[in-house]
């Protein structure tokens, strides 16, 4: 049996570890089938900070083939990508390849694929924000109306696609893979220094972090953000690492003057280990991303979500997320709630347990 993972960016990285490690202790184990397993990196996020690091922190081995496709217009991305991507499925012709996740390389690989005739599997499917605008969105839809293996990591996953025409025997309730690096990584996480790097005790922070191009691509909306991160670090210090895009983007629309309180403090886009070991540690995580609702619904730290819309509504609905919405003068309601110890305890999703890769590969084997 050949298998042929992708990744591509940050999330990514995350996501395969826990696969790749299940299909070592099968190798190891010697266990039937025999399988092959490669690794291709597209190169999408290529910053030491935003690549190598995971890969380390989570030994992740060196991919078998990196396409070094790197920025660009969604175009760009996506078309350099399958036209790289196919050169190496013409070369090795795996029985499968499996994407992760929601960014242009799960998209680019799985149509150059699925044109291939090859099967995908998709890890993460089924998610939908029900809002096209988010590029995300669409290399969701897309990517699960072509993949033979979906699988769930929440429940709202398996209606999703049902409502959508997925037959129910592609479709996969596995739990979170996300949540298996988390739990496998806890007792490295413990050893992170980066509280006392910081100068910062637990609970007497927050931490912020901001990618999504409806927030930082916009200079109203981003300024908005910035006069919020001024009001709210007079309350609490602010830790913010700060993702490559908004960074351009503050320089670019001259915003990182207008943050002007010494209680905020910005850092590069952190490692895996001290980043988890932050958001464990921390008062209130304040976010746009996609996967930091799912794993401070599983540390049971009070996330508020700078969005509209959430794909992971179960972080909402049984976990500590807050959703923004339009209104961002809802997050003063929110944290005055956490100030007072009135909000949401949250509980953990079904079958985020640490095993989730696991059941993958069980279902592969059996499958495919
Ligand atoms: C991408 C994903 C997004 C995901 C995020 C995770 C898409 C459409 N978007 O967004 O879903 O949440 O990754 O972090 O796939 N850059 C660097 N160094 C890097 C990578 C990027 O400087 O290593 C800069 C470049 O200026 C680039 C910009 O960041 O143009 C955006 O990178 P890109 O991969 O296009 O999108 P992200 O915003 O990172
Ligand atoms: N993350 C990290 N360092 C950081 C910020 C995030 O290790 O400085 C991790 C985070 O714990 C999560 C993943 O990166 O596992 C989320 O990536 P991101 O927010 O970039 O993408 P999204 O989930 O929104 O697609």
């Amino acid at each position: 049996m050949k298998l042929l993972s992708v990744v591509g960016a940050r999330p990514n990285f995350i996501k395969i570890a826990p696969f790749i490690k299940a299909v070592n202790k099968h190798q190891s184990d010697n266990l039937t089938p025999n399988i092959e397993h490669l690794l291709v990196h597209t190169g999408q996020h290529y910053d030491s900070k935003m690549s190598d690091v995971f890969f380390q922190h989570l030994g992740i081995p060196e991919p078998d083939y990196n396409l070094d496709i790197g920025s660009g217009s969604h175009a760009y991305q996506t078309g350099q990508t399958m036209i790289e991507f196919e050169k190496v499925l013409l070369k090795e012709n795996p029985d499968l390849v499996i994407v992760v996740g929601d960014v242009n390389s799960t998209i680019a690989c799985s149509l150059t694929a699925v044109k291939l005739g090859i099967k995908i599997a998709h890890i993460e499917a089924g998610l939908r924000s029900f809002d096209r605008s988010m590029p995300e969105e669409i290399n969701r839809v897309l990517t699960d109306a072509i993949s033979d293996f979906l699988f769930v990591t929440e429940k709202s996953g398996m209606d999703n696609l049902i409502r959508e025409g997925v037959s129910s025997e592609k479709i996969f309730f596995v739990g979170n893979l996300m949540i298996d690096s988390l739990i496998s990584s806890l007792p490295l996480i413990d050893e992170s220094k980066i509280l006392s790097n910081l100068k910062i005790n637990p609970k007497e922070y927050i931490v912020l972090t901001l990618h999504r191009p409806s927030n930082v691509d916009d200079y109203e909306k981003l300024k908005q953000i910035v006069d919020l991160i001024n009001v709210i670090s007079e309350k609490k210090k602010v830790i913010f690492p700060i993702h490559p895009r908004t960074s351009k983007n503050l320089e670019q629309f001259n915003l990182y003057n207008e943050l002007n309180n010494s209680n905020a403090h910005f850092v590069e886009p952190l490692g895996y280990l001290d980043f988890i070991k932050l958001v464990k540690e921390s008062f209130i995580v304040l976010t746009d991303s996609g996967g930091i609702q799912e794993e401070t619904t599983f540390l049971g730290v009070p996330c508020i979500t700078l969005r509209n819309t959430t794909e992971r509504p179960v972080t909402v609905e049984i976990g500590t997320n807050y959703l923004v919405g339009e209104d961002i003068s809802k997050v003063y309601d929110y944290i005055k709630l956490i100030f007072e110890g009135k909000n949401k305890i949250g509980s953990i999703p079904e079958l985020w347990d640490g095993n989730s890769a696991n059941r993958v590969l069980n279902i592969l084997i059996n499958n495919l």
